[in-house]
């Protein structure tokens, strides 16, 4: 977080393209910050002396990006990530805010785990990070936490992420303290009993590489399940990492029905298919798996339909060890945070989401989920925190995990080039990213 007792110096950022999708802006112009808040946007007054300049010529400035799925691993699985590692990827993906999963060791279940969470960011962390409480006692899936109590020490949403809330009883337990409490329930959604032993996406592919499959029905099940639950409590249900087809199409449904649903969609689900798991690539073995190419066509079309309303990373880092083994022994996940805008432009680039879309489903739309506390989070707005992100939308480079801040080097994007750079990220007024290429001018 930003040393708040240090004067931060206001800065100038003229020239770029502004794009705040919560307010509808989308045009060239200056942004100024001061006092770590956003001061002005277009035309505005300046000091006579005294700023610093970021020419944001040829650039997108857009409002930080807000990442509502990743883990970061501490406390417990220091050496696969720590906050202060992980909230410095965050930085270079752009990302001025995270929530982070409870899956730790202990996990995030009580009010003193969450203070400890909150008090390591506040002193390690170079972005915002909001953690986010389990259901259950232990992630064990059996007793509730307290939730009240979780909230009341600072969670931004419920979920035992990792694995299912695979009791109805429990889940709708959740729900209803969605309702007293606003903070909404994530859920993993697989039902274990048709996953077991599997290690990619079932099908032609996963029978020709004699892998264990995962199907699209040990996740639509459980949609379809706490879908009506949501649709009975009246509680806020987010799907978090949906990966088939037939999942956009029970949550396009269950949407008309008025259900109070959202859900996310990550980079990965989005832009790769299950083809990379083809030479037993472990780099690519990440839950719910990637799927075909069919399926990565409906996220798209979901994304676009509104039928998902954020992207999230699932930032999911882990050793070499982890995965530098056969693949039935290799841990699922993939480092994401630093890859994310690079592999979304891809799409923007090939005409398949338009570019204002893609920055509210990484900024205004994820604000909303997260709810009133942090209604200031995701929009250049005069007064909100200054949280921006300056990027490079045609800047190409090559994916080299070795420069990655994360300890996480599992991508499978390794030695591929993306086209779509984070040149500068700003967090309450303070630079904690800067491309080399960015020339700043001391004033
Ligand atoms: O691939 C995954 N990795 N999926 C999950 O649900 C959990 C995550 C992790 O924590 O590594």
């Amino acid at each position: 977080m930003p040393n708040r007792t240090k004067v931060i110096k206001p800065l100038l950022i003229p020239n770029g393209r502004l794009i705040d999708p919560g307010q509808g802006i989308d045009e060239t112009g200056n942004l100024f910050i001061a006092e770590g808040k956003i001061g002005w946007l277009g035309q505005g007054k300046l000091p006579r002396t005294g700023y610093d300049i970021l020419d944001a010529q040829g650039l997108i400035v857009c409002p930080g990006f807000i990442d509502f799925h990743c883990h970061l691993r501490q406390p417990g699985f220091e050496e696969k990530e720590t906050i202060a590692t992980g909230a410095q990827a965050a930085a270079r993906g752009g990302f001025t805010t995270v929530c982070a999963m409870p899956n730790t060791t202990p996990p995030l279940d009580n009010p003193s785990v969450i203070d400890y969470v909150k008090s390591t960011a506040a002193s390690d962390g170079a972005v915002r990070v909001l953690p986010i409480g389990c259901v259950s006692l232990g992630r064990q899936g059996q007793a509730p936490v307290d939730f009240t109590a979780l909230a009341s020490a600072g969670v931004i949403a419920f979920t035992d992420d990792g694995e299912p809330v695979a009791n109805s009883r429990l889940m709708t337990q959740a729900l209803e303290f969605n309702r007293l409490l606003g903070l909404p329930i994530i859920d993993h959604c697989e039902d274990r009993s048709l996953t077991e032993g599997g290690q990619m996406n079932q099908g032609a592919l996963s029978a020709r590489l004699g892998l264990g499959g995962i199907p699209a029905v040990a996740e639509e099940s459980m949609v379809k399940r706490d879908l009506t639950l949501a649709e009975h409590s009246g509680g806020h249900l987010h799907i978090a990492h949906v990966s088939t087809a037939g999942s956009v199409e029970l949550i396009r449904r269950a949407k008309k029905r008025g259900v109070r649903v959202t859900a996310e969609v990550t980079p990965h689900h989005l832009s790769l298919t299950e083809e990379l798991v083809a030479g037993y690539n472990t780099l690519a073995k990440v839950n719910p798996p990637l799927r075909t190419r069919e399926d990565v066509k409906a996220l798209i079309k979901g994304l676009n339909d509104k039928v998902i309303d954020i992207i999230a990373t699932d930032h999911a880092p882990h050793t070499r060890a982890d995965k530098e083994v056969e693949f039935t022994e290799a841990a699922f996940g993939i480092s994401g945070l630093e890859t994310a805008l690079g592999s979304l432009m891809g799409l923007v680039h090939r005409g398949e989401i338009a570019l204002p879309v893609l920055i509210a489903s990484l900024t205004s739309e994820v604000a909303k989920i997260i709810g009133d506390k942090y209604s200031r989070l995701g929009t250049l707005a005069a007064g909100a925190p200054a949280d921006v992100t300056i990027f490079d939308p045609d800047k190409e480079w090559l994916v080299d995990p070795d420069s990655f801040a994360s300890k996480g080097k599992n991508t499978p994007l390794a030695g591929t080039t993306l086209k779509g750079k984070v040149m500068a990220t700003i967090y309450g007024g303070k630079i904690v990213y800067i491309d080399d290429k960015m020339g700043m001018v001391r004033g």
